[in-house]
């Protein structure tokens, strides 16, 4: 699904903004503070019912407002049409509406969308602990396996009972009625983890071998717990020390996709330029996959590209989302620095200032740069 209209309102500065957007590329400019990374927001907020900028709900509202609301028309490539309607209030009421019928879930909004988005924070996928990269693996399976989800809130649920136990110091007998079914569930996530990653990993290296020809990066997916040893058994020995920590050490939990170069560490030998050319390489090869196993189209949501990206990187990143048809939200201060990335592709271009957006003329891309000094 793509979005065809989106009407926000009362989202930080923005009292109301109408997109009628491209279903390919859409540019979005306006100096420092105008609301360029509200509207992402927003957009975000229809797959996932939270923001990416904030905990704390409420910040999203526009000061002295009471509530924010959000409306969005998706169109599928057959030309069905959805409509999803969002409403949250400062007391936290959140209403969910999609083809006018309350939403039972926030994961049915995110199977609609598959929103990816690449913001400052998302370079930080290397270098910080593996809960992110966790999030990347489970993300593709949310969207090409139809039962992954219903799997992984078991998992949660069993994690969350057998770590309370442990927080309480029950005896091993009572904490071992919980490994039973952990062990159950965790080999069901490893499985659908592994089976993921292995799929991923050719999309990945050929994007890898194009964008960085003269560095070895490769991955491999780490399950959380030894190769060579069961779940259970490790449970069983690590019964004191869990109980000392307050939580379950070995599991799914502590899965990671490990990328190297070569035998070094990533981080120790990429500049940070190619490490952000890994993270988007990933993040397309996820779609290419999304696309290929579930006819399903991404939406991107590109935050402030080319303060991130140098040319050859953001170039790279934006014709091979042309290829795969996705929908993409750009934003930037300048305009100058995408006009040559878009210039044969279909956009649409919207200015943003003090809260107010605006389409403008995307046709005089091509005439200015027919003037400009590249
Ligand atoms: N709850 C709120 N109510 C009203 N205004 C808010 C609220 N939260 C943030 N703002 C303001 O909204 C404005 C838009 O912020 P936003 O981050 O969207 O700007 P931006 O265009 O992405 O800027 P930059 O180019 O610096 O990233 C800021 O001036 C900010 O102070
Ligand atoms: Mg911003």
């Amino acid at each position: 699904m793509k979005f065809n209209k989106i009407i926000i309102n009362n989202v930080r500065n923005i009292e109301q903004a109408i997109l009628y957007p491209s279903s390919k590329f859409n540019f979005i400019f306006g100096p420092n503070g105008s609301g360029k990374t509200s509207i992402l927001e927003s957009l975000y907020y229809f797959g996932h019912a939270r923001s990416f900028r904030s905990h704390i709900a409420n910040r999203m509202i526009r000061q002295e407002q009471n509530m924010m609301t959000l409306f969005s028309e998706l169109i599928s490539s057959d030309e069905l049409s959805i409509t999803v309607g969002i409403q949250r209030d400062m007391a936290q009421n959140c209403k969910i509406h999609i083809q006018k019928q309350a939403a039972k879930n926030t994961a049915e909004l995110a199977t609609l969308l598959p929103i990816i988005l690449i913001n400052p924070d998302s370079f930080n996928l290397l270098s910080g602990g593996s809960k992110p990269r966790r999030a990347l693996i489970d993300w593709g399976l949310f969207h090409v396996e139809h039962r992954y989800h219903s799997l992984w809130l078991k998992l949660q649920r069993c994690l969350k009972q057998r770590n309370m136990a442990l927080k309480q110091r029950l005896p091993f007998e009572q904490i071992s009625i919980w490994d039973e079914e952990f062990c159950v569930i965790a080999e069901e996530v490893d499985f659908a983890r592994k089976h993921y990653c292995e799929q991923l990993y050719p999309k990945f290296k050929t994007i890898i071998d194009e964008v960085l020809p003269n560095n070895q990066v490769e991955y491999h997916y780490s399950r959380g717990w030894s190769k060579d040893k069961e779940l259970k058994a490790l449970l069983t020995d690590s019964y004191h020390q869990d109980t000392e920590r307050g939580y379950s050490f070995y599991g799914p939990q502590r899965a990671d996709l490990v990328l190297k170069t070569g035998s070094l560490p990533l981080l120790d030998f990429l500049s940070r330029g190619q490490q952000k050319a890994v993270v988007c390489a990933l993040h397309i090869a996820q779609a290419e996959l999304l696309h290929e196993q579930a006819k399903k189209e991404s939406i991107f949501l590109l935050d402030d590209l080319p303060s991130e990206l140098g040319m050859q990187y953001r170039n790279y990143l934006i014709n091979s989302l042309n290829r795969l048809n996705a929908q993409v939200y750009l934003t930037s201060i300048e305009k100058e620095g995408l006009y040559e990335a878009l210039v044969d592709k279909t956009v649409k271009m919207f200015h943003v200032e003090q809260g107010v957006l605006k389409e403008v003329d995307s046709t005089y891309i091509p005439k200015i740069l027919q003037n400009a000094n590249f």
